[in-house]
């Protein structure tokens, strides 16, 4: 499962959402009567560009949005793929569906915390990965699953776009581990 990447810039402050990022939820607050029905999605936009969600940007969007700030954060903490701390650049979502359970996930887990000491939801020391495993991903057939992910958009030294989502099927603890290397290296080389 792969998209065509979108390249977009880091937002300017780390703090702040910028006037990219702003743009794009008047424009889905333009679709809506009330601008909570537009909540998920400019919480998405936000986090497109920030890498997630921190609660300064949760006030500043709620006060663009002009809605309150504790029904915002009702809703990004409703969804589990809405961070509301730091994660790392690359996602790591294996599947703990039924099926995925059956048929390996529990040594992927396994084989993640041998390789880079992370457990659920942290965040791997050099703040590259984070693990976070989801419901079924629609691909029992192929189980275990897992699928990968870039947090933010980026660009490669040679300017070419690396963000993509990516599901890998029948993953072994091998072949984990050789995918591992290749991220750590791309990440650091
Ligand atoms: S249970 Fe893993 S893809 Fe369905």
């Amino acid at each position: 499962m792969e998209y065509q990447p979108k390249i977009i810039a880091r937002e300017p402050s780390h703090h702040e959402i910028g006037a990219a990022a702003l743009a794009e939820i008047d424009q889905l607050l333009s679709h809506y009567p009330q601008p909570q029905g537009a909540a998920i999605d400019a919480l998405t936009v936000v986090q497109k560009y920030r890498g997630w969600v921190s609660d300064h940007a949760l006030k500043q969007l709620a006060e663009h949005m002009s809605m309150p700030v504790a029904d915002l954060e009702s809703v990004a903490t409703f969804y589990n793929l809405i961070f509301r701390r730091e994660v790392g650049k690359t996602l790591l979502h294996p599947c703990n569906g039924l099926s995925c359970q059956l048929l390996g996930y529990k040594s992927i887990q396994r084989q993640l915390r041998k390789e880079i000491n992370i457990d659920e939801g942290e965040t791997s020391a050099n703040g590259s990965m984070t693990l976070i495993s989801l419901p079924c991903l629609g691909a029992c057939d192929k189980a275990p699953v897992m699928l990968l992910r870039e947090s933010t958009a980026t660009i490669n030294a040679a300017g070419k776009a690396v963000i993509r989502d990516k599901l890998l099927t029948h993953i072994t603890t091998t072949e984990l581990s050789a995918m591992l290397d290749d991220f750590q290296e791309f990440i650091h080389g």
